[in-house]
Formats: C-alpha cells, sequence, structure tokens
C-alpha cells in the first residue's frame, strides 16, 4: 500500500514536471516566431540636431507610418543622435548594425559615411547628402552599386549667391563660413566660389575646425566682406544664432542655403523644403523594407530647384531694400532680428 502512493506521486510529479516543460517551449516558439517573422526595425543616425535635420527625421518618421509602418505593432525605430561627435557616430553606427536594422537611415553627410564605415551589407538610405559622389557614398547617382542609395539635397549655389548680388547691388566680397570637417560643405563652397568669382566678387573662405571658433571668426569676417554666405552646414547651422548675433552688430547681411536658417535671422535664400527631404527619404526607406525595390533598382533622387525666401523684418532691420520683382514671387519668413 505504502509503495502504491508512492509510485502514484511520483508519476503524477512527473506528469506536472513534463507538462510545464513544454508548455515553456510552447511559449518560447510562440514568441521567437512573432519576433522574427512581424517586426521590421529601421535604424535612424542623425549627425546633430538643428531645425532643418529635425525636420528632416519628421518627415522620414511620419511618412514610414503612412507607409504602414506602424511603432508597437509591426516596426521599431532605434534612433541615435551623433551631437556632432565623429567618435559617437562611430559607436553608434556599430550599435545599430549590431541590432541588425533592416533598413538604417542616415540624416546628414558625416552620419551616413559613419553608417556606410560600420557596414557594406545592411542597405542605407542617405537623408539629405548633399553631394553622394564626392562624400566617397557612391560611384554614380543613377546606379547605386554598393549599398547605399536616397535622397540627394544639392542647394543651388549660384542663384543663391546671385540673389545675394541683386539685393545688394554694392557688395564687392562675399565671406564663406564652413565647418573643416564636413565634405558637404566643401563640395558646396567650391561651388558658390565660381559662381561668386563669375559674378565679380572677391571671395574669401573661412574654413573653422569646430563650433568654438564661429564667434570669433564672423567678428573677423564682419570686418572683411560685404556679406556672408553659408552652405548646407551642420556645424553652423547648429549655431545659427551666435552667427547672427555676432553679424548682427555690425550689420553684414547672411546669405544661408536653407529656409530653416532665414527664420533665424538669414536674410533671404533660395531653399529647398527640409520637411520634404525627410517625406522622400521615407519613401524609399519603406520600399526597401518592402521589398519592393533593391538599392540596385532605386537611384539617387537629387532635389534641386528651391522656393525664394526672405526675412522681411531681418531686411528691414540691415536697411535693405528688396526690388519688387524678387518680392512678388518669394515667401516672407522670419523675424528672430536682434
Ligand atoms: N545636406 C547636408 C549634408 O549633406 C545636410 C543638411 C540638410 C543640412 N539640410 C540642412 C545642413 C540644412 C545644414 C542646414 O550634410
Amino acid at each position: 500500500m505504502k509503495n502504491k502512493g508512492l509510485i502514484v506521486t511520483i508519476i503524477l510529479l512527473g506528469v506536472i514536471l513534463i507538462g510545464t516543460f513544454t508548455y515553456e517551449m510552447g511559449q518560447k516558439n510562440v514568441t521567437t516566431e512573432t519576433t522574427t517573422k512581424e517586426i521590421k526595425t529601421v535604424g535612424i543616425l542623425q549627425f546633430v540636431s538643428h531645425p532643418a535635420l529635425d525636420q528632416i527625421y519628421e518627415g522620414v518618421v511620419d511618412t514610414l507610418e503612412k507607409e504602414g509602418f506602424k511603432e508597437g505593432e509591426n516596426f521599431k525605430i532605434e534612433f541615435q543622435n551623433g551631437q556632432a561627435d565623429q567618435s559617437k557616430l562611430a559607436t553608434m553606427s556599430e550599435q545599430l548594425v549590431n541590432k541588425k536594422a533592416d533598413v538604417l537611415v542616415g540624416i546628414a553627410t558625416p552620419a551616413v559615411q559613419a553608417l556606410a564605415n560600420a557596414t557594406s551589407n545592411l542597405p542605407i538610405v542617405m537623408g539629405a547628402v548633399t553631394d553622394p559622389v564626392s562624400a566617397g557614398l557612391v560611384n554614380d547617382s543613377e546606379h547605386p552599386d554598393k549599398n547605399i542609395t536616397g535622397v540627394s539635397d544639392k542647394a543651388p549655389a549660384d542663384k543663391q549667391i546671385l540673389l545675394g548680388t541683386q539685393l545688394l547691388p554694392d557688395a564687392k566680397s562675399v565671406g564663406m563660413l564652413y565647418s573643416s570637417t564636413e565634405d558637404n560643405s566643401k563640395y558646396q563652397v567650391q561651388e558658390a566660389k565660381k559662381a561668386a568669382e563669375e559674378l565679380g566678387l572677391e571671395v574669401k573662405t573661412f574654413a573653422i575646425p569646430s563650433s568654438n571658433e564661429i564667434s570669433q571668426t564672423v567678428q573677423v569676417m564682419s570686418d572683411q566682406v560685404d556679406f556672408i554666405y553659408i552652405p548646407l552646414d551642420n556645424t553652423i547651422a547648429n549655431a545659427m544664432p551666435t552667427v547672427i548675433n555676432e553679424a548682427n552688430k555690425k550689420k553684414i547681411p547672411v546669405i544661408p542655403s536653407v529656409d530653416t536658417m532665414v527664420e533665424q535671422g538669414g536674410l533671404a535664400t533660395i531653399g529647398i523644403n527640409q520637411y520634404n527631404l525627410g517625406v522622400k527619404t521615407g519613401e524609399m526607406a519603406a520600399q526597401l523594407l518592402k521589398g519592393e525595390k533593391k538599392i540596385e533598382e532605386l537611384p539617387i533622387y537629387t532635389f534641386k530647384d528651391g522656393e525664394t525666401l526672405i526675412n522681411k523684418e531681418q531686411a528691414d532691420f540691415l536697411g535693405v531694400d528688396i526690388p519688387k520683382e524678387i518680392l512678388d514671387e518669394a515667401t516672407e519668413i522670419g523675424g528672430d532680428t536682434k
């Protein structure tokens, strides 16, 4: 009798053990299946925070959602901001690659360069790279032959300089302010320099090694040139209030390359809408995520023409008369005059 009870207990324990084990295994299978099947991951690396790049990021995220990628349901965004620090960008790129993102998005040239250094397999979509070829990211914009495609925001440097001379007909010299670490700026300054010299302007270039030199450099420039030109430079965009503050002290007009910089006190530009750059970047990322297209089937999309944008309040502060024919075509934005 005693033995019988013991045997029953042992059998019961065995059944419970096996039962729990099979249940646990079942649970595990369920979870692994859902994660590997359903959730797509996009890794986004933004070079630094400034109003233009923030708008591009918004455009990317909104568009992915519109394309059916819902965070928390079937989709996950891993977002990193490199804060303009090369070593942070390198580590963050490694992290995103190790997380095996399905698609990587880099916002601004230095971010895409960091991602490209970290992987030559995972697909990378460029968000607003001024010149992908001179940045060493692609060989041929029409036929991407590596793991990189995306959107280029080639600013119309010649038209921007021309606009500067139309608004400031007495100007004889222009100073170009940019960061020596950004390939995107080197390219655009070359273009702008050519255009300015053709229009008979004397050109002085001021390449700063880091944001620490901005305020002093603008002081020096204000004594040497009639206006300041700024390319699509992320380091300068991040310090725009400092630039305007210094330039305003001597009433030196600033012609930047983007609407957000005009809003912050630039005089005028011909600029590309930043949010739309993000929308196009998001659309390309979505096509790759859905498997509709491969990188080699997606040529680089280049935004070229912009809209004329004028900061009327800044023009009044500087005493600049805007010719009627320009004002008629332009959109007025901004304020921020000190
Ligand atoms: N085109 C820049 C790059 O290649 C990025 C950029 C987009 C930017 N919009 C901007 C830089 C506005 C300065 C201001 O890095």
